[in-house]
């Protein structure tokens, strides 16, 4: 498909909406499917455009700190899609990428794929990805606005989702990679685990709070990398089977009676039905959400100790965080508990409801950072 040259607009805008482009399919893709007809007209949309761009043949984009060299001119245009390209690059980390003249259709579709999965973007014959070897997202940022940027992220993103729509894998991410860098800096987890300020804010800040605490055991037990990032994304995912619970249940001040229980137990299976139909979720988040409320010696629920199954390592560690975190949040049925307590119930539930090495190599790590504090 052609675009015919528009001299209207200026090239600064020209690569604004170059950049739009990329990001509505990159979205597309995440939301829908790599094989979705949007994917194939933005790309399209895209190659019109670049040919309009080319300087000496070829169309550079090169990451420098907050913003995008292009074709060796700053580039100083602000918007959402421009902030979201900048942090695809650097998730992905890449510092620049180089469209020379000219890709074909598929070519340009495979780096919307690239930019889009969990995988490195690869480089092909016309389009060249740089990648950084390391580079820690938010080198200068302090650990609490990191933190507050992670919250912020998953709250958008769980706040849209509802059984009818799907959510949007990328701002979860984005906010796993910020917890990682949060717990590269704050070694005191209990300074990153935050309070839930008020009842609507409970879904989203015990969801952070679940993954942080299960990224901070995980990393212990010498996870790494990728697996880390999918590990911390279980974590926040793990009670997302409750959109299919209703509010009277979810909101209900007292305790709940036979029925309610019943429907509120249904989470977890709710939870993995609708992850694994998510293709841009790892089928470990539908696993843990699956398990997330089983026992360590097979009881819990759902009941699957007739046929045997054995909790996932990562669920184990997912239920640790999980109950932790419930235990030291202010419900409008319980007031919050202290650490020491919690630690002694998780002690009284190794072995019966929790993994023992677990809880044991959890403790031990949250004694030195709380030793640490004094
Ligand atoms: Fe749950
Ligand atoms: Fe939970």
């Amino acid at each position: 498909m052609e675009l015919q040259p528009d001299s209207s607009h200026t090239p600064q805008e020209k690569i604004s909406q170059f950049i739009s482009h990329v990001m509505t399919a990159v979205s597309s893709c995440s939301l829908y499917s790599e094989k979705h007809p949007v994917v194939a007209e933005f790309a399209g949309k895209m190659l019109a455009l670049a040919d309009e761009l080319y300087a000496e043949d070829s169309l550079n984009f090169t990451l420098v700190g907050e913003s995008f060299i292009v074709n060796d001119v700053p580039f100083v245009e602000k918007g959402l899609h421009i902030a979201n390209f900048i942090k695809r690059f650097r998730k992905k980390k890449i510092d620049k990428v180089v469209f020379k003249k000219a890709p074909d259709l598929e070519e340009m579709t495979g780096f919307i794929i690239g930019m889009a999965s969990r995988e490195k973007v690869a480089s092909t014959a016309h389009v060249s990805v740089g990648i950084v070897e390391v580079r820690l997202r938010g080198a200068d940022a302090t650990p609490a606005s990191l933190l507050d940027d992670g919250i912020s992220k998953v709250r958008e993103t769980l706040h849209g989702v509802s059984r009818f729509r799907q959510l949007d894998m990328i701002g979860l991410e984005d906010a796993v990679v910020d917890f990682l860098a949060v717990l590269k800096k704050e070694l005191n987890v209990l300074r990153i685990v935050s309070p839930v300020k008020s009842h609507n804010e409970y879904t989203y800040v015990h969801a952070t709070n679940v993954s942080v605490l299960s990224i901070f055991q995980a990393e212990v037990l010498g996870f790494t990398g990728e697996a880390l990032r999918d590990i911390g994304l279980a974590g926040l995912l793990h009670d997302v089977g409750k959109i299919f619970v209703t509010n009277t249940i979810l909101d209900k001040p007292g305790k709940l009676d036979a029925g309610e229980w019943d429907d509120m137990k249904k989470h977890p299976v709710y939870g993995a039905m609708y992850l694994a139909k998510l293709s841009a979720a790892s089928p470990l988040a539908a696993i843990v959400a699956f398990e997330h409320h089983m026992k360590f010696n097979g009881s819990g629920y759902p009941d699957t100790k007739r046929i045997g199954k054995k909790q996932h390592i990562v669920s184990q560690i997912v239920a640790i965080a999980d109950f932790f975190d419930a235990l030291r949040t202010e419900r409008p049925y319980r007031k919050t508990l202290e650490v020491p307590l919690i630690a002694k119930m998780l002690q009284e539930g190794a072995g019966k409801d929790f993994n023992p090495e677990l809880v044991g190599s959890f403790l031990v790590s949250l004694g030195e950072v709380m030793g640490r504090e004094q």
